[in-house]
């Protein structure tokens, strides 16, 4: 495949360009006037509604930027990722996250081997022993049931499994299947998040499930190291062996650390980490705590989306989409960041996984190939539920600067609470601001309109409403496992998308390890100066300053 050096050397990429100025001219309130164009941006797929008629686009840029996409051989690379090339260049490896939410029956290789029937090895081994878990014939060694987990597990071995379990805790089905059971993440290496994980917990009731992709982070290493003294402890050594698994692709760390082998569970280099919270990652703890049938539903909503990216056409195909408006908001009308607003206080933890999702994925300076890139790539991604947000930092989306809006709703909550004599539900009331925000974003408010409403002369500069702000709004049929697991897949290939247009490699995250060996450095400092009396050295004098108050203070 001959790509072109950059994509912003490229004939449609210039046409876009150029085509700015086109849209410079255009208002929202105009735009949405015109209904075959509205039309024309609503899309319906597996029981989603996407609408991106509120874009600062006219079908004219939609043809511009499909163009751009088969300028940047968009179809291919999607295609090459399905098919196990090693698109994750600089560490050498294929990117197949779609295969860990594949049927039994498809075939999906990498390095000319089908991965289908090693994932689903897996995938049965979790399904058996979480059920052992759960009935109670898997038992701690005092012989009581293991009812609650703790996870230990940072970045994309903890975000992706957290959406998904806060997702699920508040859906019917899953309550019921819960049955009770808790389950809580230890992410964060500050003693407080140790704290908070084992408070109001016996070790004798609880299973340790130690998650790291690399098994050497130094965070979950420690973690994982204290939760085993927390167990060994109270119960003895040998509990380990009961109270403690793992998931990892290094299955020798996890032996070297005191796991049994036969009680850890794989997964593969051709998962990233952030991409992983349809691998064991994700699967294990939310099956011991939902069981594997409910999680088998998020699979399999996470594998519709796979199915409509890797096969329908760029005008219906959801991720491409996305990810095509994405590329003309950053790239082309010049606003870096992203708000995403789900209309779902269940969703609360999806901002977070999809600032790592993307900010990981696609926050480069470098291309595929190593050149400069002579544009920005990458996403300022952040965002809070409504109406929450709306009380905090919609203001500056309103009338400050100009943030494109991602607004997710969903047609059935699950809980619906009904105040005796109130017509309008709390989730009506919910969804009431989830279908205004958009409008009220898109048209604004005039002077005009604030003269008629006889606003005081001095106030109609502050409360005027410039409009013209792009959003897209997502309404999912209800939220459950299935729905969790489109919503994934959307932004995991929408994020694919942006980085094979903006020629980069999505899938490796080479910016996180400068501050790693900065930190490993401190670490050895701290210890020479508490254990051996050491001077500070080597450091600048800022750090240095720092180091030598704190060591001091901490000695008091
Ligand atoms: O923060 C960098 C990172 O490598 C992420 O990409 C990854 O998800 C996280 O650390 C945790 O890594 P591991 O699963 O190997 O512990």
């Amino acid at each position: 495949m001959a790509s072109p050096a950059l994509i912003c050397d490229t004939q449609p990429w210039k046409d876009l360009k150029a085509h700015v100025e086109d849209i410079k001219k255009t208002h929202l309130r105009d735009l949405m006037n015109d209904s075959e164009r509205c039309k024309s941006m609503m899309l319906e797929i597996d029981g989603l509604l996407l609408d991106y008629s509120r874009q600062c686009a006219t079908q004219d840029t939609m043809e511009k930027l499909f163009r751009l996409a088969e300028a940047a051989h968009l179809k291919q690379k999607i295609n090459s990722m399905y098919s196990g090339e090693h698109i994750n260049s600089t560490e050498n490896r294929s990117v197949l996250h779609v295969a860990l939410r594949a049927s039994r029956d498809k075939v999906i290789c990498s390095d000319g081997k089908n991965v289908v029937p090693d994932v689903w090895k897996v995938l049965d081994r979790i399904s058996e022993f979480s059920e052992r878990v759960r009935s109670g014939s898997w038992v701690g060694v005092t012989g009581k049931a293991l009812k609650d987990v703790i996870a230990v597990g940072i970045g994309g071995s903890f975000l992706g499994p957290l959406f998904v379990h806060t997702a699920l805790q508040t859906d019917p089905e899953a309550i019921q299947c819960a049955k009770g059971r808790q389950l809580r993440f230890l992410a964060n290496v500050d003693p407080i998040d140790v704290a908070k994980s084992i408070t109001g917990l016996n070790p004798e009731t609880t299973l340790a499930v130690v998650v790291s992709k690399t098994f050497t982070t130094a965070e979950t290493m420690l973690n994982a190291r204290t939760l085993r003294e927390w167990i060994s402890a109270a119960l003895g050594p040998q509990a380990v062996a009961k109270h403690m698994v793992a998931v990892s692709t290094n299955l020798t760390l996890v032996e070297k650390f005191g796991i049994d082998p036969n009680n850890a569970f794989a997964f593969w280099d051709w998962v990233g980490g952030r991409y992983s919270v349809c691998s064991a990652v994700g699967v294990l703890p939310l099956s011991l705590q939902y069981g594997f049938p409910v999680v088998e539903k998020f699979l399999k909503g996470a594998s519709s989306i796979d199915q409509n990216f890797h096969s329908a056409p760029f005008e219906k195909n959801i991720p491409v989409l996305l990810g095509l408006l994405s590329i003309w908001n950053v790239s082309f009308l010049g606003y870096p960041a992203r708000a995403i607003l789900p209309y779902s206080q269940a969703l609360e933890k999806f901002a977070p996984h999809i600032q790592q999702v993307s900010m990981e994925s696609n926050g480069k300076g470098i291309s595929i190939d190593g050149v400069q890139l002579p544009y920005e790539a990458g996403e300022i991604d952040f965002g809070e539920p409504g109406t929450n947000g709306q009380h905090s930092f919609y203001q500056l989306i309103h009338q400050g600067r100009v943030i494109p809006c991602d607004f997710i709703g969903v047609v059935k909550s699950q809980q619906p609470v009904y105040l005796k004599g109130e017509l309008v539900s709390n989730h009506d009331e919910l969804m009431s601001n989830f279908f205004a925000q958009p409008d009220a974003l898109a048209y604004g408010k005039t002077p005009e309109q604030l003269l008629n409403e006889n606003v005081p002369q001095h106030l109609i500069p502050h409360k005027t409403f410039s409009g013209n702000r792009p959003s897209l709004s997502l309404l999912l049929p209800s939220l459950n496992a299935y729905n969790i697991g489109q919503l994934l897949a959307i932004y995991e290939h929408r994020i694919a998308v942006e980085g094979f247009i903006w020629g980069i490699n999505s899938f490796d995250q080479w910016g996180v390890e400068l501050g790693k060996s900065l930190a490993s450095q401190v670490r050895k400092q701290l210890n020479a100066s508490r254990t051996k009396g050491e001077p500070v050295e080597g450091f600048n004098f800022s750090t240095t300053t720092m180091l030598n108050k704190y060591l001091e203070a901490k000695s008091r």
